[in-house]
């Protein structure tokens, strides 16, 4: 039950139809069709991530958790208490609330492109955080963002876990993170959880798992587009792909057509020849001296780094500078 005191505030800076087609037309006309990640995430598509981090395959989410587990308590010591913050892409209830309850903030600004996810997560959370002040952003959390004005005297803590830092392109990468660091104003701290390198059969396992929630989730993309721009792509005539790229230290997902087939998009007719693919994912994985180095170039100094025993997942604590 909510307080009398407690603040909720929606901002909904959801970009409008015709940007969300002029952006998805751009990736079609290229030489090698691409689509951004961000499209898997409408209500469908969070929910398919949510099932991807419970399989057995997919070890970042529990590794993370666990480190959570056995760190929070330290990280809380060195962030204090009353701050604000700032989850990027709100993933995960499971892990804002176990951060909730180490850090006891005194606001929480969750910034996911998935309108109804987010809506749904933030009015539970705030429902079970009763002191907690909550301001849900609807928005690109690759874009900038001008915070709630009400959080402006708090001590800002970023909160980006699950590895989704592994999704932009190195170069875009530091980029979001040097605006990170802005938003957060010196001092400010970053937690951060990253994928590590690590043997390429336990990385491809991990996006082609035996259930084939991660096919479901990759071609959700395309009956996302469908609802929500009135595309006619045909799903049962797409096939998953995952692959890990060594020399780029990234898996790289594809949806591939498996007949040569035509698809509208916003009145713009697009043709896949059979066998074409449409690259819809990158998720790099960094060695830790490799992310230290990308944070220290975006503006943060380190305050702290832990690794599961294998060595496969690493969370992070900067501090911006
Ligand atoms: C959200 N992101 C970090 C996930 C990843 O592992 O790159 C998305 C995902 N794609 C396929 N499986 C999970």
């Amino acid at each position: 039950m909510n307080t009398s005191s407690q603040q909720f505030a929606f901002l909904d800076l959801h970009p409008q139809v015709e940007d969300v087609c002029a952006e998805v037309c751009a990736g079609f006309r290229q030489t090698s069709k691409s689509l951004s990640p961000k499209f898997f995430y409408d209500q469908q598509g969070s929910e398919l991530f949510e099932a991807i981090t419970e399989l057995d395959e997919y070890y970042p989410t529990r590794t993370e958790l666990a480190l959570f587990d056995s760190n929070l308590g330290e990280i809380a010591e060195i962030i204090g208490s009353g701050s604000c913050v700032i989850e990027y892409g709100s993933g995960s209830s499971l892990k804002i609330r176990k951060l909730l309850n180490a850090l006891a903030p005194r606001a929480y600004v969750p910034i996911d492109i998935s309108r109804d996810y987010l809506l749904y997560g933030a009015q539970e959370l705030a429902r079970d955080f009763p002191a907690l002040d909550v301001f849900p952003v609807c928005a690109d959390f690759g874009q900038t963002i001008a915070l709630p004005e009400q959080t402006n005297d708090l001590h800002r803590i970023g909160f980006f876990p699950g590895s989704s830092i592994g999704n932009f392109e190195p170069s875009n990468a530091q980029q979001f993170l040097q605006r990170v660091a802005h938003t957060l104003g010196p001092g400010g701290h970053l937690l951060i959880g990253v994928d590590c390198k690590k043997d390429s059969q336990v990385l491809e396992r991990a996006y082609n798992d035996a259930a084939g929630v991660t096919a479901a989730f990759n071609l959700n993309a395309l009956a996302h587009l469908n609802r929500v721009l009135g595309c006619d792509f045909n799903i049962e005539a797409f096939q998953h792909e995952a692959r890990y790229n060594s020399e780029r230290g990234c898996i790289e997902m594809f949806l591939r057509s498996t007949r040569e087939q035509q698809v509208d998009i916003c009145g713009e007719v697009f043709t896949f020849a059979a066998g074409e693919r449409l690259h819809t994912e990158n998720s790099y994985k960094y060695a830790p001296g490799e992310f230290l180095q990308l944070a220290q170039a975006s503006g943060f100094d380190s305050a702290g780094q832990w690794l599961d025993a294998q060595a496969y997942f690493g969370l992070y604590l900067l501090k911006a500078h």
